[in-house]
């Protein structure tokens, strides 16, 4: 239930009378649908307060209809009317051009034309090319600060003969285009279409060759690759995993990997306005609603080439600590500290392995952040709670949402020092007139801090320190920072006094979907969902919601959406991009563009970074909170250079097969933008999931760096003990996932050195196979384990290609049998339910360590190397190790692994003490039983061969001193 202490039976009171909140600033036309209506309402027995529920009125969520501009048939092209700009006094400089733009003819399409732009271009690295146009007269440009931003810079001086990438241009028009010297091929150019450069709107253009191959561009639910025919919008939004949609996050990053020349680049635009990119089939258009045009080119040239050289120049990901591999459960509906413990009992009994328990916002006091609910999570049941926790080596991470209550100054008893202490730094969001930006979120009227006070990470720092002392978590879950608010504009300025208002929505409802296939007869899943259904109290949905306004098919024009001049239209900007919400208003399910930063900034120009200044300063707390341990943060909105701080995961998706499908494209895209700590809601959020959904779920998102089970109010249970088989199936599962955790771990440090994502695309590892290009069905893991999933029900088999084959040699994880597939092939594998294929390829070497209920008494147990043998009889791999929580690590180990005819070797170097022995080998891939087997000096005797395979076991005793102590040579001849 989503308001027990205070509103137990009625949290799906509807509307407010009309008069209850006054129309803010930005609530137009859409206020004349509004029909008024007055639920009255019971409180519970646990509160004296309330008698009656207000809820934000709807008028207030809908905001003004906007036509987007993509959607208009009677939409200006700007490349029809825009006549450009004409390049003079081209100049070099020590690292490239500097030239200005003059602008030919005036065509103010969406907003005003700047009559002269300024033209730099500089080659920054061997590898690296940065393109910047803005105007000469910056007085209302938003120049994305570098302070806030990491702006790549010049490595050192690149003579331009080193550099693989080539800027050409036409002086008038001017258009520009980027060639590779070493292909010839054109990457990129604008020729044949104007730049065009308003207050307002930018717009450039590229010609693609047909049939490429672009990926990036986030953030949305897609497919891996951006199509002909997609339209993406840029612009951070709260919503529940739309398909095709703008989300929670902005990537403006592409990467084109070309197949005739078998070289890949990439392009990334460094601005943080709201943006829309036209991809078509022999062409991609870019357009921005303001800043510069701060563009850099990758030259690879592979893929994981340009990967390492974007990642590294936005920021490389912040190494995570050890625990934060292990299994994460979460539920919003976790509505006490009894039923909290209940559940981590219950993992326990049903030998599930639980590393962390999450809380949704079911712990605080009426939504408010740094609180707990004192009837459902009384302060010291819920330390108990957490206390026996950490004894057990267990960790507790809970949801802090984005924006602060603002309590009711009529209520004297109302009181939120959190709140006070920002006002006292004043460090929250205005409006235009000083006065305090007042929307909506879970606890009521809220205010939202601005990350650009100059006191407002001081004031976070505090709140979260002190929260530690009575709250004793060991991670950050940041929501709703997009930033989210339910209501347009500031709603809640002259009404903050009827406090607290509720979401105007209906919330926490028995979910009523099931997945595809799920069978409604004779199934133990639908006689639990009607148990929960029939006692539950169920309201009718609110009869008009903010979408039905959107459908009318004349409005093509946008009366609102004028030019101005100057900073233009904030509110309204001329050009409407396709935000995803109800009538596309910007301020939909956000703050107004026009709330107001210290520095005066609007939101216009800094939305899209939100999320990333709550995650930047969350993740300075945590360090004055946990001194020298590296924070973990898993953050809803990001942007480039998130991932220095955080981890993602993919948001509110549903319970259905088509987001289990959906979570590996959105996980290898997250990779290439730098955030590599990546998960999904397994067994799905929103709607019911089933018995078979669950199983498939929780067998394939163990394989994902992060790994956490999350599920909706209204659902069904979706623990993986709530089913025998899906229990079963995730005790196989992560005995997998805890075996191959060095191996992971490894993966992940490669990662924060390097930017190379630890989930790869099979297109990446293999770059030169065209047919890989459109595989997201599979997905590799490093460069040595292939991970192919049942996505679609009632099947007992899956298709799945063995890339590289027949140079390259796949072994199955469970039988070590080398897979025989043809190049190319989509072979069938068996699949019953409960069993997820694994391949291990040929020639890499995978550290394990004995798994165990937790990663802390795992990292205690002994260590085994599985050594896949490619042809010729080879392999090699590496682990690292540390104590998994030091920033500044001190002591750490690198073993460097290299098998070849018929001898392991192990190359140890580092400090950190590894004390746990080696206690086996297990070799894939040798053709014959070895007479003798052989460690150092002394022969072992118990080993087995079968299958082409051979065990070695019980080595502790030769290893003693430790498995890395010393270097090791193992045969078998
Ligand atoms: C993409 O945008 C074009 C206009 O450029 C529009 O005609 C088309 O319907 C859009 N496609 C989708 C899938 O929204
Ligand atoms: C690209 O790679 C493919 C497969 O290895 C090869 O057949 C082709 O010749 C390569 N093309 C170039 C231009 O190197
Ligand atoms: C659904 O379950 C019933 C009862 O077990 C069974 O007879 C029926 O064949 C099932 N339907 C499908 C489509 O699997």
């Amino acid at each position: 239930m989503l308001f027990p202490t205070k509103t137990a039976s009625i949290v799906t009171a509807l509307l407010a009378a009309g008069s209850a909140v006054s129309a803010s600033s930005a609530v137009g036309k859409a206020k004349s649908t509004f029909s008024t209506s007055v639920l009255s309402s019971t409180a519970s027995a646990t509160s004296s307060a309330a008698s009656e529920v207000v809820s934000l009125a709807q008028w207030a969520t809908l905001g003004v209809t906007q036509y987007p501009n993509i959607f208009d048939p009677n939409a200006v092209d700007a490349n029809e009317v825009c006549s450009g700009y004409s390049l003079t006094g081209l100049k070099t400089t020590k690292t490239g051009l500097y030239g200005r733009l003059k602008l030919l003819k005036a065509c103010n399409v969406y907003g005003y034309d700047f009559d002269e732009l300024s033209l730099i271009v500089d080659y920054q690295s061997a590898e690296r090319l940065n393109v910047q146009i803005r105007p000469i007269d910056l007085t209302y440009v938003y120049v994305l600060p570098e302070t806030l931003v990491s702006k790549p810079g010049i490595d050192t001086f690149t003579p331009f003969i080193d550099s693989d990438l080539v800027f050409a241009y036409t002086a008038s028009p001017f258009s520009f285009t980027i060639v590779r010297k070493s292909t010839g091929e054109i990457l990129f150019s604008t020729a044949g279409n104007p730049l065009v450069y308003e207050n307002q709107f930018i717009q450039f253009n590229t010609s693609l060759p047909k049939g490429h191959f672009i990926t990036g561009l986030g953030e949305s639910i897609h497919g891996f690759q951006q199509e002909p025919g997609a339209n993406k919008t840029l612009y951070a939004n709260d919503v529940g995993d739309p398909i095709d949609a703008n989300i929670y996050g902005v990537h403006p990053i592409y990467v084109d990997q070309r197949y005739d020349t078998n070289t890949t680049h990439g392009v990334y635009l460094r601005n943080s306005h709201a943006q829309e990119v036209l991809i078509r089939d022999e062409s991609l258009t870019w357009r921005l609603l303001g800043g510069t045009l701060d563009l850099y080119f990758f030259s690879g040239t592979t893929v994981k080439d340009v990967i390492t050289q974007y990642v590294s120049s936005i920021g490389l990901p912040n190494l995570i600590p050890y625990w934060s591999l292990g299994f994460h459960q979460c539920r919003w509906g976790y509505n006490s500290s009894n039923r909290l413990s209940e559940v981590i009992e219950n993992f326990r009994k049903f030998n599930i392995p639980l590393e962390t328990i999450w809380t949704d916002i079911d712990y605080m006091d009426s939504y408010k952040d740094f609180t707990t609910d004192p009837y459902r999570y009384p302060l010291e049941k819920f330390q108990a709670v957490l206390d026996d926790l950490h004894a057990n080596h267990q960790h507790f991470v809970p949801i802090v949402d984005a924006a602060i209550y603002h309590p009711s100054p009529l209520n004297e008893s109302d009181i939120y020092p959190v709140f006070d202490d920002g006002i006292a730094a004043d460090v929250y969001l205005k409006n235009p007139d000083g006065s305090l930006y007042i929307g909506a979120v879970w606890p009521g009227y809220t205010v939202y801090p601005d990350w650009l006070a100059s006191g407002a990470q001081d004031w976070w720092t505090k709140a979260m320190v002190d929260w530690h002392q009575k709250v004793p978590f060991d991670g950050i879950w940041l929501d709703m920072n997009e930033v989210s608010s339910f209501c347009v504009g500031s709603c809640g300025s002259q009404n903050y006094s009827q406090n607290p208002v509720h979401p105007p929505f209906d919330v926490g409802n028995p979910a009523t979907t099931f997945p595809l296939g799920f069978n409604m007869t004779n199934s133990t899943d639908l006689q639990y969902y009607n148990s929960v259904w029939y006692t539950y109290t169920h309201t009718p949905e609110p009869s008009t919601t903010a979408s039905t306004t959107t459908s009318s098919t004349t409005v093509s024009t946008n009366p609102m959406n004028t030019k101005a001049p100057g900073k233009g239209n904030i509110n309204y900007p001329p050009y409407a991009i396709n935000h995803q919400q109800g009538t596309h208003d910007l301020a939909i399910h956000a703050v107004s563009p026009n709330a107001t930063h210290a520095d005066g900034t609007p939101e216009y120009d800094v939305h899209n970074l939100w999320g990333y200044g709550i995650t930047n300063a969350t993740y300075n707390a945590l360090l004055e909170v946990f001194p020298g341990k590296r924070p973990f943060i898993i953050s809803r909105s990001t942007f480039p250079g998130s991932g220095r701080w955080t981890g993602h995961w993919g948001g509110d998706n549903s319970a259905d097969w088509a987001y289990m499908y959906f979570s590996i494209p959105q996980a290898l895209s997250f990779g290439l933008f730098g955030i590599p700590m990546f998960g999904v809601d397994v067994c799905g959020f929103n709607g019911n999931t089933d018995m078979e959904l669950c199983n498939r779920w929780m067998q394939l998102g163990a394989f994902f760096p992060f790994y956490r089970n999350h599920n909706y109010l209204g659902a069904i249970d979706q623990e993986p003990y709530v089913w025998e088989s899906v229990a079963e199936a995730t005790r196989t599962v992560m005995a997998i996932r805890y075996e191959i955790l060095p191996y992971y771990y490894t993966l992940m440090y490669e990662a924060s050195k390097t930017g190379m994502p630890a989930l790869r695309a099979l297109s990446w590892e293999f770059p030169d196979d065209k047919s890989l290009a459109s595989v997201e069905t599979q997905f590799l893991i490093g460069e040595a384990i292939l991970v192919t999933p049942v996505l679609e029900p009632h099947v007992n088999y899956v298709k799945g290609v063995f890339p590289g084959v027949p140079d390259e040699v796949w072994y199955d994880y469970y039988t070590h049998e080398p897979v025989s597939a043809g190049p190319g092939e989509n072979i069938t594998l068996s699949a019953p339910l409960g069993h997820i294929n694994v391949h291990i390829r040929g020639g890499y070497i995978i550290p394990t360590q004995k798994p165990a209920y937790t990663t802390t008494e795992s990292r205690k147990n002994d260590w085994g190397l599985t050594v896949a043998l490619d042809k010729a009889g080879s392999a090699r791999g590496t682990l690292y190790v540390d104590d998994g929580e030091s920033v500044a690590v001190e002591d750490f180990l690198v073993v460097d692994f290299v098998a070849t005819q018929g001898s392991l070797y192990t190359f140890p170097r580092g400090t950190y003490d590894v004390c746990q022995p080696l206690a086996s080998v297990t070799v894939l891939g040798v053709d014959s039983k070895p007479r003798v087997v052989s460690l150092g000096e002394s022969k072992i005797s118990n080993f087995t061969y079968v299958n082409n395979t051979i065990f070695v076991s019980n080595l502790q005793a030769l290893t003693s001193a430790g498995a890395w102590a010393a270097p090791l040579v193992i045969s078998w001849v």
